[in-house]
């Protein structure tokens, strides 16, 4: 299949009626897919009413079948659509967070949408992209869009349409070209079919964020130990944006990491690192892939899978990261990069903590 590129300039005044954007709307009723992109990654997208569209993700990524995808609207009366009830906690999530990088779990209304894109759950995962592409796009298919990032599955995110063109092309019908994503992780899971709210997947909302609105969140237990509890969305139990060669988080002072780095030089290793701008002045390694500054870790999640897919053009044998705090935009990207590294640490024992 030749995979069409429409480029569109997401701040021009007439997006409503951008013959690019029309077409790529008529492509998804016609139960093709198209990737476009969102505030938080790249999306795929496709009808998320038709069985045969969505099968089409699933194929076009090489995705697990029992892994559901996020539902995409534009307005709030398509929500009431899609979903049984929306209770206190998420009516008021909704009207703080949407449209924005908050994907909330709810009760579906059955016989609506594809049952591929539940992969069997009696609820779904709703969010209203705060993107000007996205929202133009699904008004125009006048279709709830499901769309997983438009990566292969196990790859890091994409960031650009460059990205999803390494991955995805001749396996989509097309790509919206709307240059660079901005908060480049994907949006916070939140389950809100429970009592206590549950965050499902830490991303573009903080956890923070979510408690001043709704008072005490649980991080899902699964996804700090993975070897405790089977984490509840489905998708963080896989092997995810890993690099070809393997990654190791780093606790540690800068000296710790540069001893780490020098013993692997001297086995002949190529060593790849990954290091905000502060701490790439103070280390030194074979390919070093900057991450924003750790004065603003908004910066970091901005770059984080563009470093993570940048080391597949470097041959390196080996990846070391540095690690953030666990608060903030940190917890989110801390959740990537040990999904990155299968949660391999190498810790300085004798550091304070
Ligand atoms: O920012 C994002 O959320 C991006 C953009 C494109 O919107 N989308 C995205 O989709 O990251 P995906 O499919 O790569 O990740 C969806 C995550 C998976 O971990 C999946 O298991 C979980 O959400 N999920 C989806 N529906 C669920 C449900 N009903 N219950 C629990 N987890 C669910
Ligand atoms: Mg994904």
């Amino acid at each position: 299949m030749k995979t069409k590129l429409w480029i569109v300039d997401k701040d021009v005044d007439n997006l409503d009626s951008y013959p690019q954007i029309i077409e790529a709307a008529s492509i998804l009723r016609e139960n093709e897919t198209v990737a476009f992109p969102t505030e938080t990654v790249y999306g795929l997208g496709a009808n998320a009413t038709s069985d045969e569209a969505v099968e089409k993700i699933y194929q076009a990524k090489g995705r697990p079948g029992d892994n559901p995808l996020i539902v995409h609207i534009a307005d709030y009366s398509q929500l009431d659509e899609l979903v049984e009830e929306i209770p206190d906690t998420a009516e008021k999530l909704i009207n703080a967070f949407w449209p924005g990088p908050l994907t909330i779990i709810l009760k579906v209304k059955k016989g609506v949408l594809s049952q591929r894109v539940t992969a069997g759950l009696n609820t779904v995962g709703i969010r209203m992209p705060d993107h000007p592409i996205a929202f133009e796009l699904i008004k125009h298919a006048k279709l709830p869009i499901a769309a997983p990032s438009a990566n292969s599955s196990g790859k890091p995110s994409p960031t650009t349409a460059q990205h999803v063109l390494e991955d995805l092309n001749g396996k989509i019908a097309g790509i919206v070209d709307g240059g660079e994503t901005g908060v480049g992780v994907e949006s916070t899971v939140i389950d809100c079919t429970l009592k206590q709210p549950v965050i499902l997947r830490p991303g573009g909302i903080t956890k923070e964020q979510l408690e001043e609105v709704i008072g005490q969140v649980v991080v899902d237990p699964g996804l700090t130990n993975p070897k405790d509890t089977r984490p509840k969305a489905p998708g963080m139990k896989y092997t995810h944006y890993a690099p070809n060669a393997p990654v190791y988080l780093v606790e540690g002072n800068s000296d710790f990491m540069q001893e780490k780095i020098n013993e692997k030089r001297r086995e002949g290793l190529k060593v790849g690192a990954i290091l905000t701008e502060e701490s790439a002045r103070a280390i030194d390694a074979d390919v070093v892939a900057v991450c924003g500054t750790s004065r603003h870790l908004e910066t970091t999640a901005h770059a984080l899978y563009d470093a993570l897919r940048s080391f597949n053009q470097s041959d390196v044998d080996i990846i070391f990261s540095e690690v953030f705090p666990l608060k903030g935009i940190g917890l989110a990207i801390m959740n990537r990069l040990e999904k990155a590294a299968g949660h391999r640490y190498i810790i300085d024992e004798h550091a304070e903590k």
